[in-house]
């Protein structure tokens, strides 16, 4: 199996459902990457790209394509991003990137939200990538301990550790901070999600429920789709 080639596979798909004069969300990650390669390939015209990173926002802007913002462009037509994992009703896990606030603006924003993956993220059950969780770095430690009290409640017994890096901790574009909590299995994704969004601190989660439209899955034999 080469995850590379079928991350690839899933862009160059997925490049395929853009057409002339869209407003195009382009997503965050390896995979994602793929797409923006793809799409720039094409050439098409008049297309205006919103990115959810500073680093997509560097990779189209170096490909030639046109940016805009959400600002700018509130609707967008058509958004294409990676995933951690893919669950069953196109549930997703996101923000191994640590681009889950942006990315869930930008899908949020679309009429289309196109998810593309390797044939490894497709899952059972959500839950064994650790669940990322954004928060805000005034009083995070505080913030961590509530967010266990929630996994808790959901009979998750792993806590919720800080990201860091070589340099320390990991900001996300927008300066705050990322928990990952290691469920192992997420019984009731949409309970979590709510349950999640009520912690004052945290600012959004990596559980994206009912937005993806279609999944585009890169295989050694070529794609396949779910929907
Ligand atoms: C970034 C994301 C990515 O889409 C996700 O982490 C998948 O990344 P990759 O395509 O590199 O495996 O959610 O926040």
């Amino acid at each position: 199996m080469n995850t590379e080639i079928q991350k690839r596979r899933a862009g160059e798909a997925a490049a395929q459902h853009v057409e002339v004069g869209m407003v195009v969300g382009l997503g965050t990650g390896s995979t994602a990457a793929w797409f923006v390669k793809a799409l720039a390939a094409r050439g098409l015209h008049d297309l205006r790209c919103v990115p959810t990173s500073e680093k997509t926002a560097d990779l189209a802007r170096d490909l030639g394509l046109t940016l805009s913002t959400l600002e700018d462009t509130p609707r967008i037509d058509l958004t294409v991003d990676g995933a951690d994992e893919v669950g069953p009703g196109l549930a997703l896990i996101k923000g191994g990137g640590a681009a889950l606030l942006r990315e869930k603006l930008v899908w949020e924003a679309s009429a289309r939200c196109i998810v593309i993956a390797d044939h490894a993220k497709v899952v059972p059950v959500l839950g064994a990538f650790p669940l990322p969780i954004e928060v805000v770095a005034f009083g995070h430690k505080t913030t961590g301990n509530r967010i266990a009290d929630v996994l808790a409640d959901h009979d998750i017994a792993a806590p919720a550790r800080v990201r860091q890096a070589d340099r320390g901790l990991v900001r996300t574009d927008g300066g705050n901070l990322i928990y990952d909590a290691a469920c192992k299995a997420i019984h009731d994704p949409a309970r979590l999600a709510d349950d999640l969004k009520l912690i004052t601190g945290v600012v959004e989660h990596g559980l994206f429920l009912d937005l993806a439209d279609l999944a585009i899955i890169g295989t050694d034999d070529g794609v396949e789709t779910i929907n």
